[in-house]
């Protein structure tokens, strides 16, 4: 894959994709949102990928935000068209029907942090910093950040952090349920792996059912949706082999199609 923002690497089933502009402390330009997009595209599109690791490059940053280079340029209009892309590509992975994981090794500030929260589950390095610092810039966030960070830690804290530009620390991100794992930052890629390899080994059907029914909790249709998707498990070859692998007490041996 070619790309000159991101890296792309695939080993064992699990696609990683990397920020790499490590001396810009992998901030967000436009032309790295769309290579991010299409790095996604590929994980997706190819079948010997089971789930994705998405990361920065160097010690110091997973993205220390949007580029806040390219800012001064924008007209109102053009603003919306940049907004728009950082919802599209950043939806588009919370709807991957494939896991992602967000391995954060540094600072994930502003569109960094909105990023993470698109992924669908985030294990941090203990040196991982968190925030959206937009107000100082007089901004809001625009990548879906003043939506998702109230989704994942509620409505009191997260406008706190949206009107104070406050940035937290690994364990408080924990302890507000904004990750799901800290871990010391050179075991952050091998607790990643781990955990897409346990998900990996469940029903791949099974779970791009989940990552739709969980994201329709937030799109009003919640129940019904998980009353259509479970019953539609009952005509899958993973439904028929996961049920008679238990009756037979065997391990169930589920393929990715
Ligand atoms: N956009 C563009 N460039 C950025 C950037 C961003 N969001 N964040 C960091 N950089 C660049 C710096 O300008 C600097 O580039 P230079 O070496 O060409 O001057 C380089 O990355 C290293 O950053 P630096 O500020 O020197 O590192 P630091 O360790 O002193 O501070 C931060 C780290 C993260 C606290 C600081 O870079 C920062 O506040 N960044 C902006 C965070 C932000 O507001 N993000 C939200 C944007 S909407």
């Amino acid at each position: 894959m070619n790309f000159h923002n991101v890296l792309y690497s695939t080993a064992n089933g699990i696609a990683t994709v990397t920020v790499n502009r490590p001396d810009k402390l992998n901030a967000l330009n436009m032309a790295t949102i769309d290579e991010i997009g299409k790095a996604m595209d590929a994980a997706m599109a190819d079948p010997a990928v089971g789930g994705v690791i998405l990361t920065g490059a160097g010690p110091k940053a997973f993205v220390a935000g949007a580029d806040i280079s390219e800012f001064l340029s924008y007209t109102v209009e053009q603003a919306v068209a940049l907004s728009k892309q950082g919802h599209d590509v950043f939806t588009a992975i919370e709807r991957a029907p494939k896991p992602v994981v967000a391995a954060i090794n540094g600072f994930a500030l502003g569109g960094g942090l909105e990023l993470a929260m698109g992924c669908h589950l985030r294990i941090a390095a203990s040196n991982a910093k968190f925030g959206q610092p937009e107000v100082n810039l007089g901004l809001i966030p625009g990548y879906g950040g003043t939506q998702r960070l109230v989704r994942l830690i509620g409505r009191s804290k997260a406008t706190e952090l949206l009107m104070t530009a406050d940035m937290i620390g690994a364990e408080d991100a924990l302890r507000l349920g904004l990750v799901n794992e800290v871990v010391p930052q050179e075991e952050l890629m091998a607790s990643c792996q781990a955990m897409l390899a346990k998900i990996m080994n469940k029903s791949p059907n099974a779970i791009a059912e989940i990552i739709r029914c969980v994201n329709a909790n937030y799109e009003g249709n919640g129940m019904q949706t998980e009353i259509e998707r479970f019953a539609a498990c009952f005509g899958t070859d993973d439904f028929k082999e996961g049920v008679t692998a238990f009756l037979e007490k065997r391990k169930a041996a589920f393929t990715r199609s």
